[in-house]
């Protein structure tokens, strides 16, 4: 591996970011470069190319020449963190890579603790191997889920932490090790304790790009009824295009505190499906109550495809029902607006419209293909 510092000019900030190949790893690798950094990003081995979400800015970035750099390497790996801090020499980490799916972190506790809470230390252990505590700064991917069923709405950076799930108790050991090693090193690290965002490019075992692509799949007349879980859970929904900004403004303070990011307005699940469906004029009624609950057709206006009233289009499997689930998380971002001068700028319903549209554009795309 060549040594980057020395081919860059030196006014050049250089970022790494962990889980460049996710959702926020693609939005702040745009944001980055467009800012006129220099951006390496670890990429984990897999059996197919995971880079699906990257490969147009990494075009762009390569026509334009403008330093967007991939490394293999895994969280489950010390040595080559340690390799690539000491070749990279970053001013800044963010630290974006986990296992982030906390249904699955039920499954597999043990691999999830593994790669989000030493995952975590090993990375912040290769800062300091590689002597970089009093030079870089580092951003940690905390989450709402700390909070867990909180006694308290809104959440905010005071409020007692209750995990409730293995990915929750794996993050809350990053969180403390991050607040750790800023005491104990001087390093200058940072808390993101970001409540759910999404965007078109969310995966789609995530609840919300699970429906939008469900709806605009029934909207086309591609699928017929939607499976869910806990239709009651209640979740603060912002878009990760602007909370990805808000990393990067906790990296340009003079000094590093933790940050609740948060849109402050809470929107239910069952509430996401009738907006979705909303988008292409269907209007939902939902009948009976726990596992028997369904939501029917009550009128298709403009609907792309016909769909007759009282078809049934929601439905509960109880598969997608977690061993513990958060009821509702709200956030309380009076901290971020006054610091970081941060407000979310992307509604639920916003949100909701533009990934329905992306999702049926999507798929019309892949009927084109097909034909
Ligand atoms: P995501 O789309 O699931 O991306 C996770 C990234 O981590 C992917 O690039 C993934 O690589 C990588 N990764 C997973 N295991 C790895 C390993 N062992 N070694 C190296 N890389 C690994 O997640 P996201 O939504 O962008 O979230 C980014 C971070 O913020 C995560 O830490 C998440 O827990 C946290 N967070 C997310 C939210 C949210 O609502 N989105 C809220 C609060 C906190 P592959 O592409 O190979 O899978
Ligand atoms: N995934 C999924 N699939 N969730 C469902 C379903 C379903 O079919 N049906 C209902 N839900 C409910 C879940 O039980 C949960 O209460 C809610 O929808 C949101 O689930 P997810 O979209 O999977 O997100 P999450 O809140 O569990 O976790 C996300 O947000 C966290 C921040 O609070 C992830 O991005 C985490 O990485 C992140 O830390």
């Amino acid at each position: 591996m060549k040594n980057y510092k020395l081919n860059n000019e030196m006014t050049k900030k250089i970022a790494l970011i962990t889980g460049i190949t996710g959702q926020d790893g693609t939005y702040l690798t745009k944001l980055l470069l467009s800012k006129g950094y220099e951006v390496h990003g670890m990429q984990r081995r897999t059996s197919r190319l995971n880079n699906e979400r990257l490969d147009t800015i990494y075009q762009e970035a390569f026509m334009a020449n403008s330093g967007l750099f991939i490394h293999f390497g895994d969280l489950s790996d010390a040595g080559i963190l340690i390799k690539l801090l000491q070749q990279i020499q970053p001013d800044e980490v963010y630290h974006l890579a986990a296992m982030s799916h906390v249904q699955v972190s039920f499954d597999q506790p043990e691999y999830t603790a593994d790669i989000n809470a030493t995952g975590t230390l090993r990375l912040l252990e290769a800062i300091k191997i590689a002597g970089l505590c009093q030079k870089t700064k580092f951003y940690q991917a905390s989450t709402s889920e700390l909070f867990g069923n909180a006694a308290k709405s809104p959440q905010g950076e005071s409020t007692p932490f209750h995990p409730t799930s293995p990915y929750a108790i794996s993050k809350l050991f990053a969180y403390w090790m991050t607040t750790n090693y800023r005491n104990s090193y001087g390093l200058f690290a940072c808390n993101g304790i970001l409540f759910n965002h999404e965007s078109p490019l969310r995966d789609e075992s995530f609840v919300t790009r699970k429906i939008t692509m469900a709806v605009a799949k029934i909207g086309l007349g591609r699928q017929k009824t939607l499976y869910l879980g806990n239709l009651n859970a209640k979740r603060d929904w912002g878009h990760a295009e602007d909370y990805v900004e808000a990393m990067w403004l906790m990296l340009q303070k003079n000094k590093p505190d933790d940050y609740v990011i948060a849109t402050g307005a809470s929107t239910s699940v069952r509430e996401f499906v009738e907006k979705s469906f909303d988008i292409i004029g269907i209007k939902l009624q939902f009948e009976g109550t726990g596992t028997a609950e369904k939501g029917y057709c009550l009128s298709s206006k403009n609907s792309l495809y016909p769909v007759k009233k009282n078809s049934l289009l929601v439905a509960i499997d109880p598969q997608f029902y977690r061993p513990t689930d958060i009821e509702w998380l709200i956030g309380d971002t009076t901290k971020a607006k006054e610091e970081l001068q941060w407000e979310a700028r992307t509604s639920v319903d916003s949100l909701v419209h533009e990934m329905v549209i992306s999702d049926i554009q999507s798929v019309l795309n892949q009927i084109n293909t097909v034909k």
